[in-house]
């Protein structure tokens, strides 16, 4: 259990030496990296693959939560292109991108919320919790993330 709150973390550490390299793309794919280790976390106690623990599912909603309110700050004007799967519409309708990113923040946050202190108590709670901030991913990319493949 511990390895993957340390992933967590080192991720976390690696997203802060990004972003002193000053180059905004890096940063928010590791920024999205650090989001899949944290939604792989919570997939893996929720199909029972890694048992529930309370710290771990505290961590990764922290962890979206800091991402969501981080994220936006690394689209500057004229960083779409080749190598990024930002979609264009992120510059062309900047007040519906907005809108996804302040959906992220207010779902993460009311996940803080019910992971209080100590994290979800049980993996139900956690699932309760969780739920509604996974179904971000797949929203906001649908409309502004380029599919690769
Ligand atoms: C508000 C919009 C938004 C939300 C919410 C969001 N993403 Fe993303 N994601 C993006 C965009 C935009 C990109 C493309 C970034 C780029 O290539 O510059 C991306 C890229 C990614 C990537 C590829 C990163 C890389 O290294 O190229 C992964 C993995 C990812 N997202 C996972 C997730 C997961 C997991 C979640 C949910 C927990 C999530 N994302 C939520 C917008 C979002």
């Amino acid at each position: 259990m511990k390895s993957i709150l340390l992933s967590i973390s080192a991720l976390m550490i690696s997203v802060a030496g990004v972003a002193a390299a000053d180059d905004p793309v890096a940063v928010r794919k590791a920024l999205m990296q650090a989001s899949a280790a944290s939604a792989a976390a919570s997939g893996g106690m929720m199909k029972g693959e890694i048992a529930y623990n309370p710290a771990v599912a505290k961590a990764a909603i922290a962890t979206l939560n800091a991402v969501s309110h981080a994220y936006g700050d690394f689209f500057p004007e004229g960083t779409g292109g080749e190598d990024t799967s930002a979609s264009p519409k992120i510059w062309e309708d900047g007040d519906a991108w907005q809108q996804a990113l302040s959906k992220f923040q207010t779902d993460t946050q009311a996940a803080v919320e019910a992971a209080g202190k100590d994290g979800p108590a049980d993996l139900a709670a956690f699932q309760a919790a969780i739920g509604p901030v996974l179904s971000n991913c797949r929203s906001c990319h649908e409309t502004f993330r380029l599919q690769t493949n």
